[in-house]
């Protein structure tokens, strides 16, 4: 597992699909256990991530950091961490069909050598190239469990960075539905 996971990771450091490729200062693959049972996918580096080469790192990440250690999670232990895209869009615009189309096999290729048994959509980009046929906003389906790849338990969630813009934490807040989400995903974890 981790010697195909080190090739596909491999290639995709050097890759030049898509425009990005040019632009980055680093291909921003994984953070957290390969071996994990949970896999989050967001959206794409930032600013941070694409200087560190490490996804989730910047104040969007460290939110998602307490958010996991809510429940008992943490990066090092118990979660495998990736994006739908693996290079910064400029100005951190949303990624562009073309650019999610090139960087597809990357991410369908850590999913089926890891077979996640949860795995967590964060974000619409994450939603939209996952369940496109729904065509709904994140708020319609967080929380909602859904079929995914290879027998894969799979719930959008929202973006901590929405999170971040919607601070406050009161009952149906964005905050609170949060919270909600992240103690069914631990007891779904638990359950496995
Ligand atoms: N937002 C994401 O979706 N991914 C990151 O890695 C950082 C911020």
């Amino acid at each position: 597992m981790y010697e195909q996971l080190e090739e596909v990771k491999k290639s995709c450091l050097n890759c030049q699909k898509c425009a990005l490729g040019a632009l980055r200062n680093n291909v921003v693959f994984s953070d957290g256990i390969p071996n994990s049972k949970l896999m989050l996918i967001g959206e794409a580096p930032g600013f941070n991530e694409d200087m560190q080469g490490k996804p989730f790192v910047g104040r969007a990440g460290q939110l998602l950091d307490k958010i996991f250690e809510s429940v008992g999670f943490s990066r090092e232990k118990d979660v495998y961490i990736c994006n739908t895209i693996k290079c910064r869009p400029p100005e951190n615009r949303d990624p562009l069909p073309d650019e999610k189309e090139a960087c597809r096999a990357y991410l369908d290729k850590q999913i089926e050598i890891l077979k996640p048994r949860i795995i967590l959509l964060c974000g619409k980009v994450a939603l939209t190239s996952f369940l496109p046929h729904l065509n709904v906003g994140i708020t319609k389906v967080r929380g909602q469990w859904f079929e995914g790849p290879y027998g894969a338990k799979m719930m959008p969630i929202f973006h901590p960075s929405y999170l971040l813009r919607n601070p406050i934490a009161r009952p149906g807040s964005p905050k609170a539905l949060m919270w909600e989400d992240i103690k069914n995903i631990r007891k779904a974890y638990d359950a496995l």
